[in-house]
C-alpha cells in the first residue's frame, strides 16, 4: 500500500492531493491534509505563533476569532441587535466568510481588516460569539474551509475541543498571567500598566473558562506548550518538531 493509503487508513488524510513536501522542513514529508488546532488563554501568543507555524508549513491559517469579528462587524453595519440570537444568526448566514492567501479575513470577498479590529467590534464581539446558533453557522463554515484546504493551522479557543476534535495535532499554548500581561503591556507601549492588564487577563480567564458555550478547555490530547521565557520563533520551532514527529509516525 502506498503512503497516501496508509495515512488515509489511520485517518490522518481527509482526501486531497498525495503526500507533499514543505519547503521549510528540509526534505521531510508532511502530509498535506493535516489539521493543526491551537488553543490557549488570551495573550499566550496564539495568534503570532499560529500564523508563523502556518507560514512555515505552507498551510492555511484559520483565524477563527476573525470570523466572529466579521459577524460582529456586519451586525453593527446592518443595525442588528448584538443581543438578539435570531438577528445575529441571520447576519452570520447572509455573508460568506473566507481567507486570502495571507490568512486575512474576507467578507463576501472583501478584506475585513482593519475594521474587524475596531473598538466598536471589540465591544460587541463577545456577545455576538456567545450565541450558540451563531457558533453553529461559523463552526460549519470553519470545517468547510478546512476540508477544502490542503493543510490548516486553526487558532481559537474551541478549535481543539469543538471544531476539530479529530485534528491531527493539538496544541494548548500557555503562559503565566504575569508573562502574558508583560507581553501585552510591551505590545501597547505601556509597561506601567502591567499590573492592571494582569488583573484584566485573570478576569477574562475566569469568564472564558466558565462561560456556558464553548468555554476555554484544555483538550485531553493537546500538547501543552509553556511559552514563558521563550520567543515566538522558539515556540514555532518546538511545534515544528512535533509536526515532523507526527508526520514520521504516520
Ligand atoms: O481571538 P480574538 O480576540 O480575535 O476573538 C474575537 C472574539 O471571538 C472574542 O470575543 C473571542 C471570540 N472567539 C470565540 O468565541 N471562539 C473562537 N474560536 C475564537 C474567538
Amino acid at each position: 500500500m502506498g503512503r497516501g493509503g496508509l495515512l488515509r487508513r489511520v485517518g490522518l488524510i481527509r482526501g486531497g492531493p498525495p503526500v507533499g513536501y514543505s519547503p521549510h522542513l528540509s526534505s521531510e514529508p508532511v502530509h498535506p491534509a493535516m489539521i493543526i488546532a491551537i488553543d490557549g488563554p488570551a495573550g499566550a501568543g496564539k495568534s503570532t505563533v499560529s500564523r508563523g507555524l502556518a507560514k512555515a508549513l505552507g498551510f492555511l491559517f484559520l483565524d477563527t476569532g476573525a470570523m466572529y469579528r466579521a459577524v460582529a462587524l456586519k451586525v453593527l453595519e446592518s443595525g442588528a441587535d448584538p443581543h438578539s440570537e435570531t438577528q445575529c444568526r441571520a447576519v452570520a448566514e447572509r455573508h460568506r466568510l473566507s481567507f486570502d492567501s495571507a490568512g486575512k479575513i474576507l467578507i463576501d470577498g472583501t478584506p475585513g481588516e482593519p475594521d474587524v479590529r475596531s473598538k466598536r467590534v471589540e465591544e460587541i464581539v463577545s456577545a455576538v460569539s456567545a450565541h450558540p446558533r451563531v457558533r453553529a453557522v461559523i463552526v460549519a463554515r470553519q470545517r468547510e474551509i478546512a476540508n477544502a484546504a490542503h493543510g490548516v493551522v486553526a487558532e481559537g479557543r474551541d478549535t481543539t475541543t469543538v471544531v476539530f476534535p479529530d485534528a491531527t495535532l493539538k496544541f494548548f499554548l500557555n503562559a503565566s498571567a504575569a508573562e502574558r500581561a508583560r507581553r501585552k503591556a510591551l505590545e501597547v507601549g505601556k509597561p506601567e500598566e502591567q499590573a492592571r492588564i494582569e488583573q484584566d487577563l485573570r478576569r477574562r480567564d475566569t469568564l472564558d473558562s466558565t462561560r456556558e458555550h464553548s468555554p476555554l478547555l484544555q483538550a485531553a490530547d493537546a500538547r501543552v506548550i509553556e511559552t514563558d521565557g521563550h520567543t515566538s520563533d522558539q515556540v514555532i520551532a518546538d511545534m515544528l518538531a512535533h509536526v515532523r514527529a507526527a508526520g514520521a509516525k504516520s
